[in-house]
């Protein structure tokens, strides 16, 4: 094993590398792949990690958590039960404590005079800035809230929230919260048809959207679209558009109303209402095994206890100089977690940007890390490895020397990409936090800390304190070192609650095949001699592109919705840009035979159905899919043809000639890429 003497690796091999040609790059970045091990950096101290602070965690996880609760929050009623835990898997944190989120988020920083600092540095696609301080969050956070009463939304309300990178996105989360209402945001990169499930599987009531959304130079309307398919769900009583593009956008008496003439009309004082700890704060879908998606549900106390914290730790935080960045979007848990409630209820400045990482050109981000002195990037593998591809004059342009920590997120990374962003981004001298956790675990679960961990390219390394991962073998037995079944033993604050509406789905998806005390996560993992976790990635039927899971079941149901279509299975294939990509293999009605046009057609056709991000990549046509002699799609040999891998046991198969047709085909179209 190497490792070097500061932890950058830069004395072994030289110093300068922005500016440097690829090639040079590409051999300092081989010749790096050899160190094993990077050791903190020793000028880098931890500001919140004390060692007691484990040794408590692990002598009683409770206790420790309670602390947490306590020190980093302000509670409007204490709490006195610290875990309920009477009835696993349905754990309850902090139950008789009442505080409130947009409270711990706004409130509390303006009244200890914090009033005037930037919350959110917003950066729009053309260029435009907006410094929205604390006191200007909180003011028009009080409007909504009355807006929203106004328009009758009460505690326990579903609010759908569908809009761009803009700061009312995160005026409208909490808004909610000050009311205790219940937000479901979707992802602006989702097709209307995939906001309509969403708001009518959680009767939203009230639906806060935007006129229109630019990408890229272009505006699209976003009311219009909404209103397409919106317009008759019968739950949805009212529709706020925020005014944000100017592109027309059409207003229906009684049910609309636009947001800036809400927030004008209305009081302009709201009190928080005190909510119980265990008060719903949100509900996020996410792709699961099966086509319909689960409602992740996050209730308050333990949640923001366990974004607070992590936010804190992690990134180890200075809110009074650290100007923090996530890339990532609000409608992903990510953005909830770490871009609206953790950064808020530490009182950081963070930047947001509206935009997409090549317009106006490829240097965008680079460019915006120079001028705010961004000194925290937090972002996402297949981010890095797009820049990658792009080159290193892009961030060679900018002078990235504010930076001091940078963090991943969403998928394993791969050690290149890693070191890639260790020097070129880094410049060899910020540690990386490549952390680890889901939708379901509502905050960071396993990560290096900073200035404490030593981080091996690749390993999220190990879990926070308070934290209790471990590997299973597939009759449970517990694996100490090698490959399993990744699982977390005990409860923590800001684990989902259950699956709205779904309690039943909630225990047989997550507590059900090691028992009812036992989270199993869904991925597969790798644990070293040294304890430190190599996530490999999923085990379930959800594949991850750049970042964000889908569900094959969701997106063969959509491809088998149109009308040509007769079957369709949808396995993953690695891929180099986005870690993992969609091949849908395709069986037409009456014995037709497809064509490059009808390939564009399904993927278009996908993209309406649930968005551009769940196209497949590839569609293979198939006259018959391998099939066991009971009518069951064999996956796994569909996986092992898109991976190009030999194939797993046929005996099994019906016929097994299908599969060798079908493998010819993937080679064939791998070789004409
Ligand atoms: C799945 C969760 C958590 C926010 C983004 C995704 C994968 C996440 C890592 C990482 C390896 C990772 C896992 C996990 N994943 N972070 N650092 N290393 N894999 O949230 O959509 O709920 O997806 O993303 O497979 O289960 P999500």
């Amino acid at each position: 094993m190497t490792s070097t003497a500061d932890g950058t690796g830069l004395d072994a091999v030289g110093t300068d590398i922005v500016g440097t040609d690829d090639v040079s790059l590409e051999r300092e970045l081989d010749q790096l792949l050899a160190v094993e091990r990077f050791d903190p950096p020793p000028d880098f101290v931890s500001r919140w990690y004390r060692p007691a602070d484990a040794a408590a965690a692990a002598a009683d996880p409770p206790a420790f958590w309670a602390e947490q609760a306590r020190t980093l929050l302000d509670w409007d009623t204490p709490f006195t039960t610290v875990l309920d835990d009477s009835n696993p898997p349905f754990y309850r944190w902090f139950t008789d404590g009442r505080l409130n989120v947009s409270a711990n988020c706004l409130d509390r920083h303006v009244a200890a005079g914090r009033g005037d600092k930037v919350a959110i540095h917003w950066v729009g696609e053309e260029g435009e800035r907006r410094r929205v301080t604390y006191s200007d969050l909180l003011a028009d956070t009080q409007r909504l809230a009355n807006g929203l009463k106004e328009l009758g939304v009460g505690k326990g309300d579903v609010v759908g929230i569908f809009l761009p990178m803009i700061p009312e996105v995160a005026v409208a989360m909490l808004a909610c919260a000050r009311i205790g209402a219940v937000h479901n945001v979707v992802f602006g990169g989702f097709a209307p048809s995939a906001v309509r499930e969403r708001m009518e599987v959680s009767d939203a009531k009230v639906l806060i959207t935007v006129d229109g959304a630019r990408r890229k130079g272009r505006t699209a309307p976003v009311k219009e679209a909404v209103d397409a398919e919106l317009g008759d769900l019968k739950a949805l009583e009212h529709i706020v558009v925020v005014r944000s593009t100017g592109i027309a956008a059409p207003i229906r008496e009684g049910r609309d109303v636009w947001y800036h003439e809400l927030l004008e009309r209305a009081d302009p004082v709201a009190p928080p209402e005190p909510l119980d700890a265990e008060h719903p704060l949100f509900i996020l879908y996410s792709s699961g095994s099966t086509a319909k998606p689960k409602g992740i549900l996050h209730t308050t106390g333990g949640y923001l206890t366990g974004a607070t914290y992590t936010h804190r730790l992690v990134f180890d935080l200075d809110a009074d100089s650290d100007v923090y960045w996530c890339s990532a979007d609000v409608g992903w848990i990510t953005g909830h977690s770490y871009i609206v409630y953790g950064p808020l209820s530490n009182g950081a400045t963070s930047v947001m940007f509206e935009g997409a990482p090549d317009y106006p050109d490829r240097d965008i981000w680079w460019k915006i890390i120079e001028e705010c002195k961004v000194t925290i990037f937090y972002t996402a593998p297949t981010a890095i490895r797009t820049c990658i591809k792009w080159g290193p004059q892009y961030p060679g342009r900018h002078d990235l020397s504010s930076l001091r920590l940078l963090g991943t997120v969403g998928e394993p990374i791969n050690p290149k990409a890693w070191l890639w962003y260790h020097k070129v981004i880094g410049g060899g001298r910020c540690p990386i936090v490549d952390t680890w956790w889901q939708t379901e675990t509502g905050a960071i679960l396993i990560s290096p800390l900073p200035g404490v961990t030593s981080t091996k390219p690749g390993s999220a390394t190990t879990p926070l304190p308070g934290i209790f991962p471990a590997l299973l073998s597939e009759d449970g037995q517990p694996v100490t070192e090698g490959t399993g079944v990744l699982v977390i033993t005990k409860p923590w604050p800001s684990m989902l609650r259950t699956l709205y509406r779904d309690d039943e789905r909630y225990v047989q998806t997550y507590f059900s095949r090691f028992g009812r005390d036992v989270y199993v996560v869904g991925d597969a993992a790798r644990l070293d001699a040294d304890g430190y976790f190599w996530i490999i990635g999923r085990i379930d039927d959800v594949i991850n592109v750049s970042g964000h899971r889908l569900s094959t079941a969701e997106v063969e149901s959509a491809i088998v919705s149109h009308e040509l279509v007769a079957e369709a299975a949808v396995v993953a294939q690695s891929d180099e840009q986005t870690g993992q990509a969609i091949v849908a293999f395709v069986t037409l009605t009456g014995n037709q035979s497809g064509d490059d046009a009808t390939i564009a057609e399904l993927r278009e056709h996908v993209a309406t159905r649930i968005g551009k991000l769940a196209r497949p990549k590839r569609v293979i046509w198939a006259d018959d899919l391998p099939k066991t002699r009971s009518g069951k799609i064999m996956r796994r040999l569909l996986r092992d043809i898109a991976e190009g891998r030999e194939l797993g046991d046929v005996t099994t198969l019906r016929d097994p000639d299908v599969v060798a047709a079908l493998a010819g085909k993937v080679a064939q179209a791998d070789a004409d890429e």
